[in-house]
């Protein structure tokens, strides 16, 4: 597990960016957190830092379930599965077979539907009591994808640690 704090959204931006650096093609990767958290916001910066082009405006895809953008380094699929309602739903997605063709999936709210979505790299993000603009971040894994790029990972957050 990897504990961060952001300060702001810029902060946000720049984990969201480190983690872009050492992602591959078919990763998974989990937003967790309340509505205002940051899961989107989260996605801005990942996107991004893979090159995304800017033309490509990253919005929430709260109504239209998944967007895709294919015009970074690896095509990025942002999914989020607030308004869904049932397991099915969230596998007719096809996200699975999507990143098995070589995407990278974010998944807002993928913590509801682990046991459809798998293995998968978990970013949650909590408000902060006191102030406003701080989020606290922890990252966890599932599964032993991440394994050789662990520690690079750690390395590359280290400005944000809070362990
Ligand atoms: N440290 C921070 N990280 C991310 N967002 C922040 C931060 N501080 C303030 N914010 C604000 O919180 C809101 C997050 O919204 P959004 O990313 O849409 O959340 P979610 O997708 O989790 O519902 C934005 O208005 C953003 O400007
Ligand atoms: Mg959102």
């Amino acid at each position: 597990m990897i504990d961060l704090q952001s300060r702001s959204i810029s902060d946000t931006h720049a984990i969201a960016g480190a983690i872009a650096a050492v992602v591959r093609p078919r990763d998974v990767i989990v937003l967790a957190g309340e509505m205002g958290a940051g899961k989107t916001a989260f996605t801005v910066g990942f996107t991004r830092a893979l090159g995304v082009s800017e033309d490509d405006q990253v919005s929430s895809p709260t109504f239209t379930l998944v967007h895709s953008y294919n015009s970074g380094r690896i095509p990025v699929l942002h999914a989020d599965l607030y308004r869904l309602n049932s397991l099915s739903e969230v596998a007719d997605l096809g996200l699975r077979e999507q990143v098995d063709l070589g995407a990278v999936a974010l998944i807002e709210w993928g913590d509801v539907a682990s046991e459809v979505i798998g293995d998968a790299l978990t970013i949650e993000l909590r408000h902060d009591d006191d102030d406003d603009d701080a989020r606290d971040i922890t990252i966890s894994v599932e599964g032993h994808g991440w394994d050789s790029r662990w520690d690079k990972l750690r390395e590359s957050l280290r400005q944000w640690s809070t362990q």
